[in-house]
């Protein structure tokens, strides 16, 4: 089989299953102030240091949550909260679903949300971004730092130099970023989101990075654990898997070059094939991320037809494929409904190679073709 499907999770690193196995082992309440808790509070802290390390942030900014999906909503709403009523929040209407989803919240609690478009290619102008920083006079900005759909990676460092420059806070969902972009790009961010099941960590748990200063009500009650920004018993075996897979990635970073990976694998569906298009290509891009429009082809027909070859991609976002919804990323980015249900989309991961993306593509040929014919043959017996 071939596994083609990064953006959507990754499996678990040895780093990340040894990290679990020890934690498996000392199964004490880490508020607990014996022996047993104690010990689990230090794997805890160990796996804070880790995930702080790989990031390069302070391991006292690090508020572990159940995903990038809670760490979203802790920034959005934790920041509505503390600054509620009359917050303004300035975002894009391309970030992920858990951003999107808690906006009516925002504004049912009083807050107003502005939002900076995107063009064809999924890119932002930071004209337009400085306009609307002095008009709206955001008190707030969420820009993810790259698209899971597209890979299209929006420009952290002169965000926020304008945010800096207009006394704004800024929050960056680095889901997609992290692992395969450079820190140094989003870590000066107020508050960062990340999850682990995207670096070869367990499913379940991410980290809002929250800098020194920065002012947030915690959604979720019940104690003081993580400075009492998130209350609840930690989820010690997700935590310590987290620490353990960020661990791995600080040891084996950048080792594969998955650009040249995936510039292969375009290249070769480009020139072996009419009617593609490659989302967001002239933009910078997360390494590993290919979404193609497939002229003419409905993507699950192609997915299925992969699936039975033992390929797994996905329709954009893998909570919005298996949906008859096309993608709010694609829509935005002005391509038409039927357009957007074309699109497929591809990320490379560890376990890709030149001679993967070789078969890929070769496979991903032959179906179009072949979907393409049957298309125009049911066509002419019309
Ligand atoms: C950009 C982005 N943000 C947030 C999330 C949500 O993360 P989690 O699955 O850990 O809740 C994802 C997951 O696909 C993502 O791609």
């Amino acid at each position: 089989m071939i596994y083609a499907d990064y953006n959507a999770t990754t499996p678990l690193s040895d780093g990340a299953t040894q990290a679990i196995a020890q934690a498996l082992e000392f199964w004490g309440n880490p508020s607990s102030s014996h022996k047993y808790g104690r010990k689990a509070l230090e794997l805890i802290n160990k796996a804070r240091e880790s995930v702080a390390t790989l990031v390069g942030v302070n391991a006292n900014n690090i508020v572990f949550t159940s995903g990038g999906s809670e760490a979203n909503t802790l920034a959005l709403m934790g920041t509505a909260l503390e600054m509620a009523p009359g917050f303004r929040l300035l975002t894009s209407k391309v970030e992920h679903s858990s951003i999107k989803d808690t906006l009516p919240l925002i504004e049912k609690m009083g807050g107003v949300i502005q939002y900076i478009p995107v063009n064809s290619s999924g890119k932002i102008s930071l004209q337009d971004l400085e306009i609307i920083l002095n008009t709206f006079k955001p008190h707030m900005m969420s820009l993810m730092t790259a698209n899971n759909e597209t890979g299209v990676i929006f420009p952290i460092p002169q965000i926020l130099e304008l945010c800096e420059k207009y006394g704004c806070l800024f929050h960056t969902d680095a889901v997609q970023g992290l692992g395969k972009l450079d820190p140094s790009f989003y870590r000066k961010a107020h508050l960062i989101s990340i999850s682990a099941h995207k670096i070869y960590g367990p499913k379940g748990v991410g980290a809002l990075i929250v800098k020194k200063g920065v002012k947030l009500v915690a959604t979720h009650y019940g104690g003081a654990q993580e400075i009492k920004r998130r209350g609840g018993t930690e989820n010690v075996i997700g935590i310590c898997g987290f620490g353990g897979s960020a661990k791995e990635l600080i040891q084996t970073h950048s080792s594969q070059n998955l650009k040249e990976i995936r510039d292969q694998f375009e290249n070769l569906i480009s020139h072996g094939l009419d009617g593609v298009t490659i989302q967001g290509d002239k933009e910078p891009r997360i390494p590993n991320t290919s979404n193609i429009r497939f002229k003419g082809i409905a993507s699950e027909v192609l997915l299925g037809a992969l699936d039975l070859e033992g390929i797994y991609i996905s329709a954009g976002s893998a909570c919005s494929s298996g949906s008859i919804s096309p993608s709010h990323v694609l829509l935005e980015m002005g391509l038409s409904e039927a357009e957007a249900k074309e699109c497929v989309r591809f990320s490379w991961g560890q376990s890709s190679s030149l001679n993967t993306v070789e078969e890929v593509a070769q496979k991903v040929i032959a179906h179009v073709t072949r979907i393409r014919a049957r298309n125009k043959l049911k066509e002419v017996s019309k």
